[in-house]
């Protein structure tokens, strides 16, 4: 897998509009070989800011999604390729992947597919968009329920990541990649999340201001993209990142027709419950332990109600049926200290079950 230097990757505010006009007078043979994937959300509140910065890209052709995550699927991919082939895309077009981790995820997935392979560029514009979906050259759609299990690697030209697109975003999509970021530094960089918990403590609803998100969301891809390029396939290192997931994507699968719970709340449970088993199994110190939860607990009012014997039966035969298991076992990645985790990690059911039972 071709890597490029992390400068050269990410571009960030206003330089990043620079180095983007720069690449389309040079690398880009036309413009109606331009084409800008959007849902009908980032449409309406982040095609203006594009156009905005670069006027040309309004001679571009657009195409619109509905928003949210049940477009993610093969029949919205046929659609955005008989788009491709109306408008006369070539191998030598380019694809502007405007949105969240929806967008991101699709919009790459045709990249990498539509006459085996376009150029494409990622512009995130949520949160969990900047710091977690558009990196790491993942794409992938849904099969029916099933997750992500459809997809490819496929490495986007560049990034560009814009903080002004937060400013429309709703909170709880804020605190969705918030959720990620405090992940991030707790497998791997102790003082970033020191930090990230003076945020929540310091600022009310987690709104603060812009130069201080892009610094906060500059580490946390700096985080994310150090350990994706150890290991871009996900055959070892790659795993801490779903530090949190094991229980954190239970829980949003088992709440997906109930009351749904948010991706970001989910991994917080997570977290909680996936630090008391570090403690208990993967040396994790109790002080460590109870920072983790003091921090995160306030967060998450839902896990103040107890989880009854029922549901946590019915979270473990979720588990098991996660695509990251091997031989039948259900794998955890799991902290050591705050700042370093292990993967691999397998665990004695009753361990989940009893984590579960804590609160
Ligand atoms: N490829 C990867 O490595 C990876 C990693 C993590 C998550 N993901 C995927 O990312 C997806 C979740 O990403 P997401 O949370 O960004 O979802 P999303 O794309 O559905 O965005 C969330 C909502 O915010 C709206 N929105 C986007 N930008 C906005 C803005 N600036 N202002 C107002 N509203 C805006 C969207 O229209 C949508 O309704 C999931 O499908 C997940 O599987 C992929
Ligand atoms: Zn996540």
């Amino acid at each position: 897998m071709r890597m490029k230097k992390i400068g050269e990757f990410f571009h960030f505010n206003e330089e990043a509009y620079d180095f983007l006009k720069d690449y389309l007078f040079h690398q880009v043979d036309s413009i109606k070989n331009i084409f800008i994937l959007v849902d009908d959300i980032t449409y309406t509140h982040c095609l203006p800011i594009l156009f905005h910065n670069i006027d040309f890209l309004k001679k571009s052709n657009i195409i619109k999604i509905k928003s949210g995550e049940k477009e993610k699927n093969i029949y919205t991919c046929i659609q955005i390729c008989k788009n491709l082939e109306k408008f006369k895309a070539t191998r030598k077009s380019l694809i502007i992947n405007l949105g969240g981790g929806v967008i991101t995820d699709i919009g790459g997935f045709v990249a990498s597919i539509f006459k085996r392979g376009l150029r494409f560029i990622n512009i995130p514009t949520t949160l969990l968009g900047m710091v977690d979906a558009a990196i790491g050259y993942k794409t992938g759609i849904n099969l029916d329920s099933i997750k992500n299990e459809i997809g490819s690697f496929y490495i986007p030209e560049f990034l560009i990541i814009d903080t002004h697109f937060l400013k429309t975003l709703p909170d709880s999509e804020i605190f969705s990649g918030m959720a990620e970021m405090f992940k991030h530094g707790l497998i791997s960089d102790k003082n970033f999340w020191r930090q990230m918990t003076q945020i929540q403590i310091n600022k009310e609803n987690f709104i603060i201001n812009k130069n201080e998100w892009t610094d906060f969301i500059h580490q946390s891809i700096l985080i994310k993209q150090k350990i994706v390029d150890q290991d871009p396939k996900e055959k070892g290192l790659r795993k801490i990142l779903n530090f949190g997931h094991t229980i954190g994507h239970a829980l949003e699968s088992y709440f997906m027709d109930k009351n749904k719970i948010k991706h970001g709340i989910a991994v917080i449970m997570g977290i909680i419950y996936e630090s008391w088993i570090s403690y208990k199994i993967n040396g994790l110190s109790l002080s460590d332990y109870k920072e983790i939860k003091s921090t995160l607990y306030p967060l998450c009012p839902i896990i103040k109600n107890k989880i009854s014997d029922l549901i946590i039966n019915q979270l473990l035969l979720i588990m098991e049926h996660d695509k990251k298991n091997e031989k039948n076992k259900i794998q955890f990645s799991l902290l050591k200290e705050i700042g370093k985790c292990s993967y691999n990690c397998q665990i004695p059911y009753s361990l989940i079950k009893e984590s579960f039972l804590m609160f």
